[in-house]
């Protein structure tokens, strides 16, 4: 088969790497990709990733059998819709079953109204309102912006004062346009967090390991929210038995309150989860992988990945198995410096080939060929990911390939994986 994955991220080289390993795969593409997936697939960067037209056109132009979709936008911007409608099967979510995660008002709103745990909240279109609630419910509060805000338009306010800040900047400030015109006020949920992923096809929801990532940019959970420093999976916070209660509570509720709202969802759905005292409650929906938990839970993954979507595709997923290996996945995010602010691009990376010497993956993120050489090309450059037979043994090793790899002003979390490594002492 032929194969396109979308997307540039070191979710999108995970999910080449391991649709590559499938015996169905004759042929990769990319739109665009990056030089790490160049090494297994023909990565088309002239393409871009949201130009349904040119995609559409592309696939079919090359006979492709299946297309991938890593990130968000181009599902929001109804890339499934277009390429099914040109006669291609594409995993993931088509526009309308994306606003799972495109709106938070309407990812609560369904939660509500189907009863699948989660925080209290409001939804606000007016400050005033807005502000007043905030004042009446008091602090620990949670302010969120209502659309895509690329992770930012989250404020966990410790104090009133603090809610108050947040509701003015999102609504009355220019930072988040139409992303801000509504918010989301929400109860604080108080407990440890785990992501858990779920391939669908729409109807049948299979759970894959439970995984959690490290968001803070500094040792100790630290410094500013980043795209995601680390993560490791499973998560001991999220053992089987606690994935088995979300499956019966989260997961198959929401399958059938997507198709009940004639949004019929399949592909790849994304759980965050806050494991509290009574019990796991959803903090949000997306609509895809995750990433950097793609990075660790495909490594996990020992069934085909090629037959697991197309049976998320054509409705089979309850007759395909999904067996997982025993053992843990860790990645460690090696980042420009500055990241998430402002960071220089262009710096030589070495290392790379003793990395995977020492048994690592190495997945790129945010890198560029230039001139015969890798260099940085982003905030999060590369992803070192290792398995092994336990998480302890799996961060020795992830650090072991870490070690290897240079690039001017590098830097990484030490302490990928403390939670977990925290529960087994
Ligand atoms: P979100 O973009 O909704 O995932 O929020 C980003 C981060 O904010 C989450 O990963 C949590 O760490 C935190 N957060 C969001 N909602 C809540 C909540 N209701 N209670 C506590 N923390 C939250
Ligand atoms: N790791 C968080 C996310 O993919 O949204």
């Amino acid at each position: 088969m032929k194969i396109l994955v979308i997307g540039s991220g070191g979710r999108e080289h995970a999910l080449a790497w391991k649709l590559k390993e499938s015996k169905r795969t004759e042929k990769l593409y990319a739109i665009p990709g990056n030089p790490g997936m160049a090494a297994i697939a023909e990565c088309v960067p002239q393409i871009s990733p949201t130009d349904n037209t040119a995609v559409v056109a592309f696939a079919k132009e090359k006979g492709i059998d299946l297309v991938v979709v890593g990130p968000e936008a181009p599902l929001a911007g109804g890339l499934v819709d277009a390429l099914a409608a040109g006669g291609i099967k594409a995993f993931g979510p088509a526009k309308l079953a994306a606003e799972i995660e495109g709106s938070k008002a309407f990812s609560k709103d369904l939660m509500k109204k189907y009863g699948i745990p989660t925080a209290k909240y409001e939804v606000f279109s007016d400050a005033a309102a807005a502000r007043a609630y905030v004042k009446a419910e008091g602090a620990p509060i949670v302010v969120k912006a209502d659309g895509l805000a690329a992770g930012k338009g989250v404020v966990v306010a410790m104090t009133e004062a603090e809610a108050l800040a947040a509701i003015d900047e999102i609504m009355e400030g220019e930072a988040f346009g139409k992303a801000g015109s509504r918010v989301v006020i929400e109860e604080f949920m108080e407990g440890e967090e785990a992501s858990l992923l779920a391939f669908t096809d729409g109807k049948t929801i299979r759970p894959m390991v439970s995984s959690q990532d490290h968001k803070r940019a500094y040792d100790g959970d630290q410094g500013p929210n980043t795209g995601g420093m680390g993560a490791y999976a499973p998560a001991p916070v999220a053992p089987p038995a606690l994935v088995a209660e979300v499956q019966r509570t989260v997961l198959e509720p929401t399958i059938r309150a997507m198709e009940q709202e004639g949004r019929l969802y399949k592909g790849c759905l994304y759980a965050g989860l806050m494991v509290t005292a009574e019990g796991a409650k959803v903090v949000e929906f997306n609509c895809r992988f995750g990433d950097p938990e793609t990075e660790v839970v495909l490594p996990l993954l020992k069934g085909d990945l090629v037959e697991i979507m197309l049976a998320c595709v054509d409705g089979s997923l309850a007759e395909v198995e999904i067996p997982w290996s025993k053992g843990a996945a860790v990645t460690v995010v090696l980042a420009a410096g500055g990241y998430p602010k402002a960071y220089e691009k262009g710096a030589e990376i070495t290392g790379l080939a003793e990395a995977e010497a020492e048994g690592c993956l190495v997945f790129h993120a945010g890198t560029a060929a230039k001139d015969g050489i890798i260099v940085t090309a982003g905030g999060r450059v590369l992803n070192i990911v290792a398995e092994a037979a336990d998480i302890k043994s799996a961060v020795e090793k992830a650090y072991r390939g870490v070690d290897r790899v240079h690039f001017k002003d590098a830097f990484c979390r030490r302490d990928i994986a403390h939670r977990a490594l925290e529960r087994m002492k």
